[in-house]
């Protein structure tokens, strides 16, 4: 284990499992049309990775790259698009796929951009949710889990950048962040 990970919440094999569980599942909800996949940046890039390859159809994938704006704490609801989808969603049924719900502003944002697409649909899947993302009204069709509110990192979740390759999901030992 990381010197700064407090304790594993999730280890490689619960990862595994219940992105396999999910990938069951979108298989047989999406089997008259393959989705298209579109993954966050750069959070997303672990579970699209794994989640992809649990889905045994010929799904497409594309990225968006979003921020948050303004200084400070982030997830201030104001999105601006650092890097688009290269696909033409109309018609489409789209998979949004993150790591994690925290305010669950980041999604609401994204959301209503691809609604306003003309996609066939709109689902989401993250691996992980937090308590607070329950505040804004967003239908999530698949979550891997419910965590508690702490500071995770790894498995594709940073800290200034830095544990995104950590194989499990971790809490941040505070003294990282924290003098
Ligand atoms: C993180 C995470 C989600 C978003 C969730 O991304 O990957 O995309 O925040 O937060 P919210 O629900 O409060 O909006 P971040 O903006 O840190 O970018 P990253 O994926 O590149 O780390
Ligand atoms: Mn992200
Ligand atoms: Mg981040």
């Amino acid at each position: 284990m990381h010197e700064d990970v407090e304790r594993v919440l999730l280890d490689e094999t619960a990862i595994r499992d219940r992105l396999a569980q999910i990938g069951r599942q979108i298989t047989e909800d999406y089997a008259q049309e393959p989705p298209i996949l579109v993954g966050v940046l750069k959070g997303a890039v672990m579970v699209m990775s794994d989640l992809a390859r649990a889905i045994d159809l010929p799904v497409e994938m594309d990225w968006m790259a979003v921020s948050s704006y303004g200084s400070g704490t982030r997830s201030s609801g104001v999105v601006r698009i650092l890097k688009d989808l290269g696909t033409d969603i109309t018609d489409r049924h789209v998979l949004i796929v993150e790591d994690i719900i925290d305010s669950g502003l980041t999604l609401k944002w994204l959301l209503s951009n691809l609604r306003s697409r003309g996609p066939r649909s709109v689902e989401v899947c993250t691996m992980l949710r937090k308590p607070d993302a329950a505040r804004v009204e967003i239908d999530v069709r698949y979550v891997g889990f419910d965590i508690p509110n702490e500071f995770v990192i790894g498995y594709g979740l940073d800290y200034a950048e830095t544990y995104r390759n950590l194989p499990y999901v971790g809490v941040l030992k505070r003294s990282v962040y924290e003098d």
